[in-house]
């Protein structure tokens, strides 16, 4: 029997009892080293979508399976569940302010690294390389929240890629950015599926399900 990595079993999810769900029983299974395209309206549910496959929101009804072991609450408030957890699955969200929260650039690439317990000198490769991705050095001892929004975007790109997930989970990606940097941006995530990753995106943008030749899941609006 083969088993997906992720599987969604008719999920439903709604922030408010009163309101419509924004998710109804959807079942999903993406397979390892596979590549899924979330399309849909704005509101659709698309960011909802990846935060359940973070385990940032859990659905009210339907079961969320990663690599065989159900995904709730209770599994993830044991520490070393959540970090097992969170070293196989990476998050860029949407709106990168959420994510930074580090002195400065370099510190924020470090910080994940650093979680996981690596040495100093596997730290300090890591953050070299992933300054490199989007030549960020320049920037390395600024403060995040001094960024343009496209910066911003890039690092925290590259401090989800120094954790060096099997699955990355990616909303919007591209958005925000010019056009050299989509470029570098789809190349680099064309490079991580070769390299067998699991890539989950939200995104209004047919180049990158193009690039990618990523499977698409429309959502529709409630
Ligand atoms: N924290 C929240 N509390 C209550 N409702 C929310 C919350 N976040 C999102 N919603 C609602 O859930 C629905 C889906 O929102 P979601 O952010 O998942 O959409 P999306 O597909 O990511 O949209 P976009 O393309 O604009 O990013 C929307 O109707 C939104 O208003
Ligand atoms: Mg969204």
């Amino acid at each position: 029997m083969s088993m997906a990595l992720i599987e969604l079993d008719k999920i439903s999810f709604a922030y408010a009892p009163e309101e419509p769900p924004v998710i109804r029983e959807l079942s999903l299974a993406v397979e390892a080293g596979a590549c899924l395209a979330l399309r849909g309206d704005n509101g659709s549910g698309k960011t909802t979508l990846l935060r359940i496959l973070n385990g940032l929101s859990f659905p009210q009804t339907g079961v969320y399976r990663f690599d065989g072991t159900e995904i709730n609450a209770a599994w993830l408030k044991k520490q070393a569940n959540a970090k097992r957890f969170h070293k196989r699955i990476g998050y860029l969200f949407q709106n990168p302010d959420v994510m930074l929260f580090n002195a400065s650039v370099r510190e924020e690439i470090a910080f994940g690294p650093r979680q996981l317990g690596l040495s100093e000198a596997e730290i300090a490769a890591r953050v070299g390389d992933c300054l490199a991705l989007f030549d960020l050095e320049p920037l390395a001892d600024k403060a995040p929240y001094q960024l343009s929004g496209g910066q911003k975007k890039q690092v925290a790109l590259a401090a989800v890629l120094a954790l060096n997930p099997e699955v990355l989970v990616l909303d919007e990606p591209l958005a925000g950015l010019d056009r050299r940097t989509k470029e570098r941006v789809l190349a680099l995530l064309t490079e991580l599926r070769g390299a067998g990753k699991t890539l989950i995106a939200a995104t209004h943008d047919d180049g990158l399900c193009a690039a990618l030749d990523a499977g698409i899941l429309r959502l529709n609006a409630p």
